[in-house]
């Protein structure tokens, strides 16, 4: 069984046409897949057929299954774990069931960011398989992180070289949380570099978003969301932004450490269903630490 990569835009993202992935798939293949995936970030396959069992021996082709966040340690003491929090598959849905989601992230436009930066091991990797979408809208954008570091000026460069920005996140949000009114010991957090070294392909990818970023080590607030609304400037130029327009059948996985994502709007009257799994990470490489270091 060969397959053929087709690119979907300039910077990231690739199709894999030719194969069926709720097979089991030897290591050859996988070899040849995970080339893809360092190559283009972000991979797509169209009109697959995938149960949980299928989609889940697929996706620990890729390492190990990652946790969920809100396994992770948070103290906000209303704080309820959302449905099914103890699996590693979760649902990302608008769908009710008795007036309560089914999934989690249910409504509407979601900033863009990287997939738990708010951990201390952030996921590396996560999988959609789609199952319902609206008739418009509920796309999912992804920009490339590599290219970003790359357009970024030799000044905006050295400026946040060596330094570290505050990711947090809450279960519930679809915006960037106000701190003056939360404390931060309620919220999952972590200190981390704002530009990363990917591990295996050893490029520097920016590593801040506009939904969990908060602040910038050394910085007040204002000089820190300054900085930060420059760099946006770079992450989210449309001209890195490829936007998946699901199709049931698609599964589509991404790196988390060099792509950002984001979801655009739907109607609130339409049924939107996917399906993601993760596979875990470690700690992410500072991109300014030496090699030899980072082993
Ligand atoms: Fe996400």
């Amino acid at each position: 069984m060969a397959f053929t990569v087709h690119k979907l835009h300039p910077h990231i993202g690739a199709e894999i046409r030719g194969i069926d992935i709720s097979l089991p798939l030897d290591q050859e293949m996988m070899a040849a897949m995970r080339q893809a995936w360092l190559d283009h970030s972000v991979l797509v396959w169209r009109g697959q057929e995938l149960d949980k069992d299928q989609q889940r021996r697929f996706v620990s082709y890729w390492g190990p299954l990652g946790g969920r966040a809100s396994r992770l340690p948070a103290k906000n003491p209303n704080r309820e774990p959302g449905p099914d929090y103890q699996s590693e598959e979760m649902l990302i849905s608008n769908i009710r069931k008795d007036g309560k989601p089914i999934g989690v992230l249910p409504d509407g436009e979601l900033w863009f960011h990287h997939d738990m930066c708010y951990a201390e091991e952030p996921n590396r990797a996560s999988f959609l398989f789609c199952i319902e979408t609206p008739s418009t809208g509920g796309n999912t954008k992804f920009a490339d992180m590599y290219q970003a570091y790359e357009n970024l000026p030799q000044k905006l460069k050295e400026r946040i070289h060596g330094r570290r920005v505050l990711q947090v996140f809450d279960a519930i949000q679809d915006s960037r949380i106000d701190l003056s009114s939360r404390s931060l010991d309620e919220l999952m957090h972590y200190w981390q570099p704002m530009v990363v070294r990917h591990p295996e392909t050893g490029r520097p990818a920016i590593y801040v978003n506009r939904l969990m970023s908060h602040v910038v080590e050394g910085l007040d607030q204002a000089e820190s969301d300054a900085l930060l609304d420059e760099l946006y400037e770079y992450t989210e130029d449309p001209a890195l932004v490829y936007e998946h327009v699901w199709k049931p059948g698609d599964l589509l996985m991404w790196d988390n450490l060099c792509s950002i994502h984001a979801r655009t709007d739907f109607p609130a009257t339409e049924r939107r269903l996917m399906r993601r799994m993760t596979i875990a990470g470690e700690r992410v490489i500072p991109a300014w630490a030496d090699t030899a270091a980072a082993q």
